[in-house]
């Protein structure tokens, strides 16, 4: 077995926090474990939890239309999540959640090893970026994380709910897209 499918085995099977016991599906991730770009959420909603596939509510419908205005999809980027399991009623994973589930997301990290990371919203980005991370006036910016470039934009679920913000995430996007064509070779080439 490959290093990618014993890290899934293994997370498939998880009991380090008490959200096993209320899941229906460990949420490991979809995408491309190729992909040079990775996007990082928060944790499963109610369709995550029931199909085991990340992104696939109405949150995740419109994170499909944002990468398709930038000519991404499925095929050429991975989509992670900090927790991997469904927390009660979608409440914010808690910190010990967090850290019980970060091994996970930390080798998954190193072995598709991304030249970019976006943070899908607030809470994503203060895991990754920094604890203080403030994503009203920090989003669509760059920082260095761990030798890779990182941005946060705002989660689609909280786009959903307020629409105003979209402008400002298409100029993201925008962004990410320009920072795409500088440094990934295989993004737009096909894989
Ligand atoms: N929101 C997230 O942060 N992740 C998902 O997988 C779905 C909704």
């Amino acid at each position: 077995m490959s290093a990618w499918e014993d890290l899934h085995s293994d997370c498939m099977n998880c009991k380090k926090c008490a959200l096993w016991e209320t899941r229906r599906n460990v949420v490991f991730g979809s995408g491309n474990p190729k992909a040079e770009v990775m996007f990082i959420g928060e944790g499963p909603g109610e369709q995550e939890d029931k199909t085991g596939q990340a992104f696939v509510g109405r949150a995740g419908q419109l994170l499909d239309d944002m990468l398709s205005l930038i000519g991404l999809d499925r095929s050429n980027i991975y989509i992670a999540n900090i927790v991997k399991c469904r927390t009660p009623g979608n409440r914010d994973p808690l910190n010990s959640e967090q850290e019980a589930c970060s091994a996970w997301l930390r080798r998954q990290i190193e072995l598709i090893n991304p030249k970019i990371i976006v943070c899908l919203g607030r809470i994503s980005a203060k895991y990754l970026i920094k604890e203080d991370f403030k994503i009203t006036q920090e989003h669509g910016q760059w920082f260095d994380v761990g030798g890779r470039r990182c941005m946060a934009i705002y989660h689609p679920a909280a786009l959903l709910r307020d629409p105003r913000r979209r402008p400002e995430t298409f100029v993201d996007l925008k962004k990410l897209q320009h920072a795409i064509m500088e440094s990934c070779n295989n993004t737009y080439q096909g894989q």
